[in-house]
């Protein structure tokens, strides 16, 4: 095990423990919440700015609006927890370039610019800190459409003339360094898209360990989204997925997925396409089947709210994973697959084997395909204790066969656990 190795292992050991957070997408795109001048525009709503083609000019005229006093950091601390997420993850500087958090190195931050004047991530950091939750920030370190020499905004700066690497050293270091100092501990670092030049990349995440070697730092500091490249040149402590993309199958190596609870990571007021409790139980199963961790977003409103229909279907998860837990968090892939359509789907612990049965037999018998002979059970049972003890179970050729009751315990995932010898 290389230095590197060992040091990974020990900053990232809650996170593969935790594997359930969440991300959220906050910040003056709120205000538009998808509409521009009478116009809905298409797209996810923190690129507004972009998809509508708005100038810096107009778009800072938003942090004169920007008032959100509903905004309560330990109702937010308290929602996470409750949804049965062990971390949080905001965003301190999105695409748009405006500053969630108090900085010396620009005026356009939510505490100089807005008249609601205070710092939400410091308020985030004590809140957190007190429930004992991770707290990590999001940082777009390449697209900064409000900076001159940030990337991405040909509508109001000739391209030709930026200079990125100034940009990068002069003000997205010294910001992060902001970050990492003035909000400790800071569990994750964020960094998406990727850094277009590799040595900036390499000095931003030298710079990081230097000031805080417990950070963990996401997959989109460089190379490609999605590939294990990153890790392997320890550039980067997970791999990240593309967005709302599951592997087909599992992984090896750390990785996150960031999702949607709908069709947008910055609040939209017309996005009313939600994924139901099941459908993310079933995505957060998958998801820790294959051996990774689910960022599940939600946009809070420009009052400061998040959205009242993401905190229902986060409750809802969150009283299954109170009754299920055991099977999620710690729990990586089996040694085993499952045939892809199989109605059921596993996680796995040493010695155990959990079968979250999505889809219940109609005659009581369930049957697990195991093709190599890798179950050796000892016990079935329930995890929800409702006093029916251990299953029968039998073998018929290579499938397992558990009787279990006419209905199922909780209609959108039974968990059935496999003791082994
Ligand atoms: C994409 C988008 C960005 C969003 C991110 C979340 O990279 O550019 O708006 O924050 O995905 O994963």
């Amino acid at each position: 095990m290389t230095e590197y190795e060992y040091d990974r292992d020990r900053r990232i050991a809650w996170w593969r423990e935790a594997r359930f957070g969440m991300f959220i997408h906050w910040g003056l795109y709120a205000i538009p919440a998808g509409v521009w001048k009478g116009r809905c525009i298409p797209g996810v709503g923190e690129w507004i700015m972009y998809n509508a083609r708005i100038s810096v000019k107009e778009y800072e005229k938003l942090t004169k609006r920007f008032n959100p006093i509903k905004f309560d950091a330990r109702e937010w601390v308290r929602i996470t927890k409750d949804a049965g997420m062990k971390y949080i993850v905001i965003t301190a500087k999105h695409h748009d370039g405006f500053c969630m958090f108090d900085t010396k190195y620009t005026d356009y931050n939510i505490v100089k610019a807005t008249p609601f004047g205070r710092d939400p991530l410091e308020e985030l950091r004590e809140a957190s800190k007190a429930e004992g939750l991770k707290l990590g920030f999001y940082y777009s370190q390449t697209f900064d459409w409000h900076h001159p020499d940030g990337m991405g905004n040909d509508w109001d700066y000739d391209l030709s003339k930026q200079n990125f690497a100034r940009y990068f050293r002069e003000y997205v270091e010294p910001q992060i360094e902001e970050l990492l100092t003035n909000y400790k501990p800071v569990a994750v670092l964020w960094l998406d898209i990727t850094t277009p030049i590799p040595e900036l990349a390499r000095e931003l995440r030298d710079m990081v360990r230097r000031l805080s070697p417990e950070t963990i730092i996401s997959g989109r500091i460089g190379g490609r989204v999605g590939r294990p490249a990153t890790l392997s040149r320890g550039l980067a402590d997970y791999i990240s997925m593309g967005d709302n993309q599951i592997p087909d199958r599992k992984i090896g190596d750390d990785w996150e997925v960031p999702m949607t609870l709908n069709d947008t990571w910055g609040y939209k007021s017309y996005d009313h396409n939600w994924k139901s409790p099941g459908k993310v139980i079933q995505i957060l199963v998958e998801v820790v089947g294959k051996g990774g961790n689910l960022l599940l977003n939600v946009g809070p409103t420009a009052e400061g709210e998040i959205p009242k229909p993401s905190v229902d279907i986060l409750l809802e998860v969150g009283r299954w994973l109170r009754i299920n837990g055991e099977s999620i968090y710690g729990a990586g892939a089996a040694p085993l697959d499952m045939p892809n359509d199989a109605p059921y789907r596993f996680t796995y612990k040493p010695g155990k084997l959990y079968i979250h049965v999505f889809g219940w037999p109609w005659d009581g018998e369930l049957r697990i395909f195991d093709a190599e002979g890798k179950i050796k059970p000892v016990e079935a049972y329930f995890l929800e204790d409702r006093g029916y003890g251990g299953l029968t179970y039998k073998w018929s050729g290579r499938d397992l066969v558990i009787e279990v009751p006419e209905k199922p315990l909780d209609p959108i995932d039974t968990v059935i656990v496999l003791e082994e010898g």
